[in-house]
């Protein structure tokens, strides 16, 4: 049985059906960013439990959901496919072919250690990571949300997606927990041709 406290948005989470509390995460990004308006292939990286899957299900009706995750995801439907593996080994550009994505999104995070300098490097690993998914079957002008822990190599790695992207935004939500070193990066208008490298 799922355990839930008395935070609002697990509460909420839980009246609305929702897996995880981190849907609001990404309900604020999409009201404020608008990443995910009209998106037919929808790439989300982390997926597991599978909240920001049903968020993409219930609100964005015409797309299809491409998930993968360590761990299994409590969501099916019809328009979802979903792989249980690491980012680390599974093969995006294969699985999805000549496919262009719409959407990637990315709410990985590693398993915390407590460590700040640790949880920071591995953040920035699976940021890394799924920057390089993005880039490889993003379609032209296609929108990027990754999470990162705030901390040492963050503003490279912001700089650097600026590089292939037309704007790059930050948001915290209000849903992000007070004593969360996350943020969201949110790259807009993808820019297959840049001629930066990874
Ligand atoms: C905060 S949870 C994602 C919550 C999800 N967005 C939701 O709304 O239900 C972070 C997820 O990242 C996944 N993850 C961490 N490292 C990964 C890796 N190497 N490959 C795939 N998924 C990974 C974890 O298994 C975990 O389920």
């Amino acid at each position: 049985m799922r355990k839930w406290n008395d935070d609002p948005y697990t509460k909420k989470a839980r009246a609305e059906d929702y897996e995880a509390r981190s849907v609001y995460k990404l309900e604020e990004i999409d009201k404020r960013e608008g990443v995910m308006r009209g998106a037919r292939n929808i790439l989300d990286l982390g997926a597991a439990p599978g909240s920001w899957t049903q968020y993409c299900l219930r609100n964005i009706k015409s797309a299809n959901i491409w998930a993968i995750d360590l761990s299994p995801l409590n969501v099916t439907d019809e328009r979802l496919k979903f792989v249980q593996a690491s980012i680390y080994d599974f093969d995006i550009p294969k699985w999805v072919g000549d496919l262009r994505m719409d959407v990637v999104l990315s709410d990985m995070a590693p398993k915390t250690t407590g460590i700040h300098e640790a949880d920071v490097a591995g953040s920035l690993e699976l940021a890394l990571k799924a920057f390089q998914a993005a880039s490889s079957c993003l379609k032209e002008n296609g929108n990027f949300v990754v999470k990162v822990f705030m901390g040492d190599g963050f503003e490279g790695y912001r700089d650097f997606v600026k590089t292939r992207f037309s704007q790059v935004r930050l948001l915290r939500p209000d849903s992000t927990r007070k004593h969360s070193r996350e943020i969201f990066l949110i790259g807009k208008g993808f820019l297959p041709n840049s001629k930066a490298t990874f």
